[in-house]
């Protein structure tokens, strides 16, 4: 999704863009550009593809200023293209502005404008904000901001620059992310916070229809009413270490290896005294008859394997886990006795939110499990609990997953034990043996190398399918997602008892059956579907704990160690992770920012 990084300082704001949107890069995007203030217009620089374009672009005609905004672009509206790129220009050249998000009555305006004698330049949504922007413009700039905000229909942050004003930038968002950021030297706005945090940690959170007006000296909200804002500044506990690759190749093997430590951390916090645990003590699990869970993507994975657990442990009577594109549609049968459980990493995902607000309006109480503290989901549901994975920059969800995991685990020790269906024993050894998960995970990552040797055999795969049974098959769901998007190997995930309806028609020689097998009681089963795939031609490879199938020509393994079944589904995804890593790195793929995906999908 777009990025949006600007700012007005001491310091020249070329550097500062530039490096700020290398630390966006992670959303996806297909182009980027930058416009800085000049005391004769402005100057812009934009290009189609990687930043490296931009770079090179600037270094050949060198530029310069105290103000500027820049943008990394994932198109929606008009292909890629060097004109399609932000910032964008009204046709006086008088306002410059960066956008994230979809202008959904672009069309209309767009009309109006040209009626009007407005020329446009590209196919983007976003030009027609700079071209209402100076057909409203009248000299003072809040005014413009208002109208123009009550024009736009659709989601939107937007950095805002005027030719006539030197020394202001500004900021407005609905229902897309903006941060504001203060530091010694000069004020930022960006789309999120490792885009600033090499200058500072100090950030106040835009919410909607808020106005920021950022000066070399300082900053200042407004309402839409022009009303004067008083905003509390946060300070950031994330380091900037922690969103760097810190040697690792790619970030999503760094995530990975991170996996032990924030599974560690997001345990303590919904255990004791900790900020999760304080959360869910207001939430009396006995008031509902209903449990929704509702995502996107592996978020909704998460989802899918924590329906075997709350199942299991709460025996709860109508649990459901919907994506979260349907779920907004759908017209649920939910009420205020539902309790709908929303999951997502950037706490940003359009779909998610569209289904909070859904949830919220029938009356259901909802509960986020989400990363990105300060986000639209963290801030707009009734309870909000924090996955404690820190800032994750790979497109494809590692750690936040597994984090999402252990918090979803918790949930449900905690309902089941409220609702006077765990016995305090066994509550206690299910929380002991989540805490001995940590500890399993780094085993597993200490022994890399024979996945990654078996990877690079599988390079070659046209298909490759995955299979469990009961909790196994949620959690292949996720194993075929990873292979899927970072390897660009056509892959899906079946429950072992659905091959014999359809799938196994695919099988022939040579196709790769990753076989999950943790469920003791249906190894037999399972063993059973690999059987069948293998007299077909395909090779197998177990993963799990419950496998004794002897290693032969047809069948390898990947064997994970022991723990109490529900919870099995976090140790067959690292070892899934790094299957998918390995094979996208044998094949010499752009891991962190697969083609055509984002890591925040903020427009639906
Ligand atoms: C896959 C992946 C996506 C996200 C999905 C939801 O690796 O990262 O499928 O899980 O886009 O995103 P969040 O969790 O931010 O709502």
């Amino acid at each position: 999704m777009c990025g949006i990084i600007g700012y007005v300082g001491e310091e020249d704001s070329v550097p500062i863009i530039v490096e700020g949107l290398k630390k966006l890069e992670y959303r996806g995007y297909d182009s980027a550009g930058l416009a800085v203030f000049g005391k004769n217009g402005y100057q812009v620089v934009k290009k189609k593809g990687r930043l490296s374009a931009l770079e090179a672009a600037i270094k050949e005609n060198p530029i310069g200023s105290h103000m500027g905004i820049g943008h990394t672009r994932w198109a929606t509206h008009g292909e890629p293209s060097d004109v399609n790129s932000h910032p964008h220009l009204g046709s006086q050249n008088k306002i410059a502005i960066v956008h994230n998000g979809i202008i959904e009555n672009f069309k209309q305006l767009k009309e109006r404008l040209e009626s009007k004698g407005i020329k446009f330049t590209s196919q983007t949504d976003s030009e027609v904000i700079a071209q209402l922007a100076e057909y409203y413009y009248d000299g003072d700039l809040i005014d413009m901001v208002i109208k123009v905000a009550g024009r736009l229909e659709g989601s939107y942050a937007l950095g805002i620059m005027c030719l006539d004003d030197p020394d202001t930038l500004i900021a407005v968002k609905k229902d897309n992310p903006l941060i504001v950021g203060s530091s010694g030297h000069g004020n930022f706005i960006a789309s999120d916070v490792p885009a600033i945090l090499g200058h500072t940690n100090k950030v106040y959170y835009l919410n909607d229809s808020e106005i920021a007006v950022l000066k070399r000296g300082g900053v200042e909200f407004f309402t839409m009413d022009k009303e004067p804002l008083e905003k509390t500044i946060e300070t950031i506990t994330w380091s900037l270490d922690s969103a760097e690759k810190g040697g690792y190749p790619h970030f999503m093997l760094k995530e990975i290896m991170e996996q032990p430590k924030v599974i560690r951390d997001t345990i303590q916090s919904a255990i004791g005294n900790g900020e999760n645990a304080k959360v869910l003590d207001g939430i009396d699990i006995s008031k509902f008859n209903k449990i929704v869970i509702t995502a996107c993507g592996s978020a909704y994975n998460a989802g899918a394997v924590s329906k075997y657990v709350f199942e299991r442990l709460c025996r709860f009577p109508s649990i459901e886990v919907s994506l979260a594109s349907e779920f907004r549609y759908m017209d649920a049968v939910i009420d205020g006795k539902t309790l709908v459980i929303l999951i997502s990493q950037s706490g940003e995902t359009a779909d998610t939110i569209a289904a909070m607000r859904e949830a919220k309006a029938k009356d259901a109480v909802t509960l986020a499990i989400v990363n990105v503290i300060g986000s639209t989901i963290a801030k707009e549901s009734d309870h909000t609990i924090y996955t404690a994975a820190g800032p994750e920059i790979a497109v494809a969800t590692t750690k936040a997953f597994s984090t999402q995991l252990v918090l979803l685990y918790l949930l449900a020790i905690r309902f089941a034990a409220r609702l006077n269906r765990l016995p305090p024993e066994d509550e206690k050894n299910l929380l002991a043996e989540l805490v001995s998960l940590p500890d399993k995970v780094t085993d597993i990552l200490g022994h890399v190398d024979y996945i990654q040797k078996y990877a690079s055999t599988c390079i070659g795969c046209k298909n490759i399918f995955f299979i469990g049974r009961n909790i196994d098959y949620a959690i292949a769901l996720e194993g075929s997602l990873k292979l899927k998007e970072i390897s660009y190997i056509h892959s899906e995930a079946y429950a072992g008892g659905e091959l014999k309806h359809g799938p196994i028609s695919l099988v022939e020689k040579g196709t790769l059956v990753v076989t999950i097998s943790n469920c003791k009681q249906l190894y037999s089963k399972i063993f059973s579907n690999a059987e069948q795939v293998i007299s077909r031609g395909a090779k197998v490879l177990f993963v799990g704990n419950a496998c004794d199938a002897e290693v032969s020509e047809d069948i390898s393994l990947v064997s994970l160690p022991d723990i109490h079944e529900l919870f099995s589904p976090s140790l067959s995804v690292v070892a899934l992770q790094l299957f998918s890593y390995y094979v996208a790195a044998n094949k010499g793929l752009d891991i962190d920012k697969p083609r055509n995906l984002a890591k925040s999908v903020t427009v639906e």
